[in-house]
Formats: structure tokens, C-alpha cells, sequence
């Protein structure tokens, strides 16, 4: 049989390309080669995103193109990875009949398995325990095998200088329009050693900046011998390294924006005056059927708050227009939201409706398609403005 060639394909957040890092690691271990270009390629891999339909919209697509290519190479194996395969499940081969192997974001360390399987023509399908019958133990072990991987090659780093550093996986806010907590299980928050002496590696092999992530990075909590370690301690702990020059946390949420973790822009020199906190809405009554958990003026305090101690930092936010019930009236509160916290950049997604979802499941998406398609364009131009204004502005003022 002809070696193992992968070309893999990544969607979706920050996330999925580390995780795709992960996965070349792991082929690369098991004496794979990982190619630039697809048709080098006799296996490729796709690291799905299920955030939108639009996301899951583009796969379907890509993979169902590859029919031809498929029948002219009958020893081609795809290889459909990450959120989409936890969210359908077994349904995902009526969906992409061409799909050999199905493998969820917990279970990527097991693909040189899965790989050898398909190419012997078995069946190749990983996916990680339903959410609410699982508990976090059920993830600790495929955690752990992820945890052990050491990236040295670094696809998705955006430069040598720059890396990613896992500091928590899943999700339990539930915020009601979101399909991460059913995609990528139970929070769990890295053991605080592991995120250190991973820090130290990178920083070790050149990088100088790093970026923490986690789906909700500012509710990072953990124990070991003792003491308790919140995301403002890991901060605090991985500044130490010497060598590191710039350190950053991506993504905030509102309700977890602490006094702690305000406090470590005004202390800790290293840490970069960005701070990306989706707000989502400006309007309280959507908040509150978002699951959000922060009313706009707590959102405004806690944004105020932070540009008190370090004055001058960048705000990014998230919004979705379009959600279940919003009226024209709560569209204004967003727009004025933005209009006042003058974000340094943001991102507007029109609300999708996601299977599985208390939002999917309660609300009718009744917002109609032009008005969403108007209110994004709306937010997006104001934004973009706000945004282009601010960076017109000269830094010493
Ligand atoms: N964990 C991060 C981001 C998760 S997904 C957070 O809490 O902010 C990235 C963004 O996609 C979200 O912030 C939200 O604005 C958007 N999003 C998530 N689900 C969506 C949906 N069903 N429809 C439209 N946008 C959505
Ligand atoms: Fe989704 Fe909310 Fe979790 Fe972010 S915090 S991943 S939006 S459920
Ligand atoms: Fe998408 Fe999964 Fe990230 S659904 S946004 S790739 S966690």
C-alpha cells in the first residue's frame, strides 16, 4: 500500500487550528506524511465547524465535490473531523455518502488508528459520549492523550513568534443559540502545570507571544496541591517565563470579567491591551432569552472597568442579529451599544438556528431573512466605521 499522504482542510475558530496542529503532529508520529496540496494527498481531512449553517453549508459542498476525484482514486479516504461529527453524529454518512472516517474533537488522537482502518476498507467512525450522559471524567482520559501531544511544527500559528496554548475545552453556559456545549462537552480547565510547562516548551522553541484559549477562557478554574488557580493566577504564572514577551486570552465572557482578571491588565506588563468579550445583543430582554447572564449596563461597567486600569486597550466584540424575537426596538439597543463602547473591532453573524439547541427548540427563528440580511449590514458598516475611526486616532492620545 502506498504511504499514508494527508492533506487536512480547517474551519471554524481558533480551536480547530490548533487542534489541526494536533492532528499533524499525531499523523506526522505515526509516520504519515502531511501535504500542502490536496491531490498530493491519498487521505484528506476536513476539521469541521458546526457554529453556523452556513459553516456546515461549505463542507457539505467541498466533500460532495470530491465524487469524481473519488471514483477516478478508489483508494481515496475523506476523513470528516471536529464539531460536525459530534453534532450528526452516525446521520453525518447519509449526509456526505463519500466519507470513509467520523471522528469527534475528543477523539483525534486516535486517527493514525482510524486512518489505517479506512484505507483497509473498516469501518472508521470516533465519537465522544453524548454530553448530558457524560461527566467531565468521561473526557479526562481523551483530554490527557490530547494534553501529552507535543506540537512542534505549527500549522495554524499565525507566525514562529506566535502560539496557542489550550487552557480549558468545552462549554457549560448554554448560551441558548449555541451548539459548543453539545459539540465539545463538559468545561474542563487544564491542570495549571501542564498550560505552564507547555509555555515554557514554546517559549523554549522560539515563541514569543502566546494566546490562551478557551471557549470561554475567563472561567478557568482548577485545583492542584491545594491551591486554586483562576485565569488572573495562570496569567500571572505563565508572565514568569523568561523570554516571553506578549501573552493574551481569547475568548472573555462578560459574566466572568472579574475584578482578578481586570486587575492583570493594569499589573501584568505582558499581557496585551486586547480583550475580545462578545456582548452578542444591546438589548436586555435578548440577553436574558440568550442565556448571557449580564444585563448591556453590566457589560458597559465591566467594559468600563477594564479601561480604567488599562486605558487605551482594544475591545472586541461579537454580536448575532436576528435572534429569535428580536425587534426592531432591541436592534436599536445594539446598535446604541455599539455606538457607545466604540469597539475596536467586532464580529456580526446573522442568528442561525442549530439543531439541538434551546434556542432551536423553543423559539421560532422569526426574524425574516431580508431583515436580518438589513440589520447585519447595518451593525457590520458601523462598526467597521467606528473601528476605522479609532485606529485614525494617534496612539498617544
Ligand atoms: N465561546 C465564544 C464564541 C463561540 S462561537 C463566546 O462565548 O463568545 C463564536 C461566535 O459565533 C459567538 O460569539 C456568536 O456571536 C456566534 N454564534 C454562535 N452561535 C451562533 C448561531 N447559532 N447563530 C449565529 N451566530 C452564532
Ligand atoms: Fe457558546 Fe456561550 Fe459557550 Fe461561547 S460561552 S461557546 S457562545 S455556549
Ligand atoms: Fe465551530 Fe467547533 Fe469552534 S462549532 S466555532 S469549530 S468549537
Amino acid at each position: 500500500m502506498d504511504p499514508t499522504r494527508v492533506h487536512i482542510t480547517t474551519y471554524g475558530c481558533q480551536m480547530n487550528r490548533l487542534d489541526a496542529d494536533l492532528v499533524a503532529e499525531v499523523l506526522r508520529a505515526s509516520g504519515a506524511e502531511v501535504v500542502a496540496a490536496p491531490p498530493q494527498a491519498n487521505v484528506l481531512l476536513f476539521l469541521t465547524c458546526s457554529v453556523r449553517g452556513h459553516a456546515e453549508d461549505r463542507v457539505f459542498s467541498n466533500i460532495g465535490a470530491l465524487g469524481g476525484r473519488k471514483r477516478r482514486r478508489p483508494g481515496l479516504v475523506i476523513g470528516l473531523l471536529g464539531c460536525m461529527a459530534q453534532q450528526f453524529g452516525e446521520e453525518i454518512r447519509r449526509r456526505a455518502p463519500l466519507v470513509d472516517i467520523v471522528c469527534a474533537p475528543g477523539r483525534l488522537a486516535e486517527l493514525p488508528d482510524l486512518i489505517a482502518r479506512a484505507r483497509a476498507g473498516a469501518e472508521a467512525t470516533a465519537l465522544d459520549p453524548r454530553r448530558r450522559q457524560a461527566g467531565a471524567e468521561a473526557f479526562a482520559a481523551l483530554d490527557e492523550a490530547l494534553d501529552g501531544v507535543e506540537v512542534r511544527r505549527l500549522l495554524g500559528r499565525p507566525s514562529a513568534r506566535e502560539a496557542y496554548v489550550t487552557v480549558m475545552r468545552g462549554c457549560d453556559n448554554f448560551c441558548t443559540y449555541c451548539v459548543v456545549p453539545n459539540v465539545r462537552g463538559p468545561e474542563r480547565s487544564r491542570p495549571p502545570h501542564s498550560v505552564l510547562e507547555e509555555v515554557r516548551r514554546l517559549v523554549g522553541q522560539g515563541a514569543r507571544r502566546i494566546t490562551f484559549l478557551g471557549q470561554a477562557v475567563n472561567q478557568y478554574a482548577a485545583e492542584e496541591d491545594g491551591r486554586r488557580w483562576d485565569l488572573a493566577d495562570l496569567v500571572a504564572g505563565a508572565a514568569e517565563t523568561p523570554d516571553l514577551a506578549r501573552l493574551s486570552f481569547i475568548t472573555s465572557h462578560p459574566r466572568a470579567m472579574t475584578e482578578r482578571l481586570a486587575a492583570v491588565f493594569r499589573d501584568v506588563p505582558k499581557v496585551v491591551p486586547y480583550l475580545h468579550m462578545p456582548a452578542q445583543s444591546g438589548s436586555d430582554a435578548v440577553l436574558a432569552r440568550m442565556n448571557r447572564g449580564y444585563t448591556a449596563g453590566e457589560y458597559e461597567q465591566r467594559v468600563a472597568r477594564v479601561r480604567t486600569l488599562r486605558p487605551g486597550i482594544a475591545i472586541e466584540s461579537d454580536f448575532i442579529v436576528g435572534f429569535p424575537g428580536e425587534t426592531a426596538e432591541d436592534f436599536e439597543a445594539t446598535v446604541d451599544l455599539a455606538r457607545r463602547v466604540r469597539f475596536a473591532g467586532a464580529f456580526v453573524f446573522k442568528y442561525s438556528p442549530r439543531p439541538g439547541t434551546p434556542a432551536a427548540e423553543r423559539y421560532r427563528d422569526d426574524v425574516p431573512a431580508a431583515e436580518k440580511r438589513r440589520r447585519h449590514s447595518r451593525l457590520l458598516a458601523l462598526v467597521k466605521e467606528i473601528a476605522r475611526e479609532q485606529r485614525s486616532v494617534p496612539s498617544h492620545l
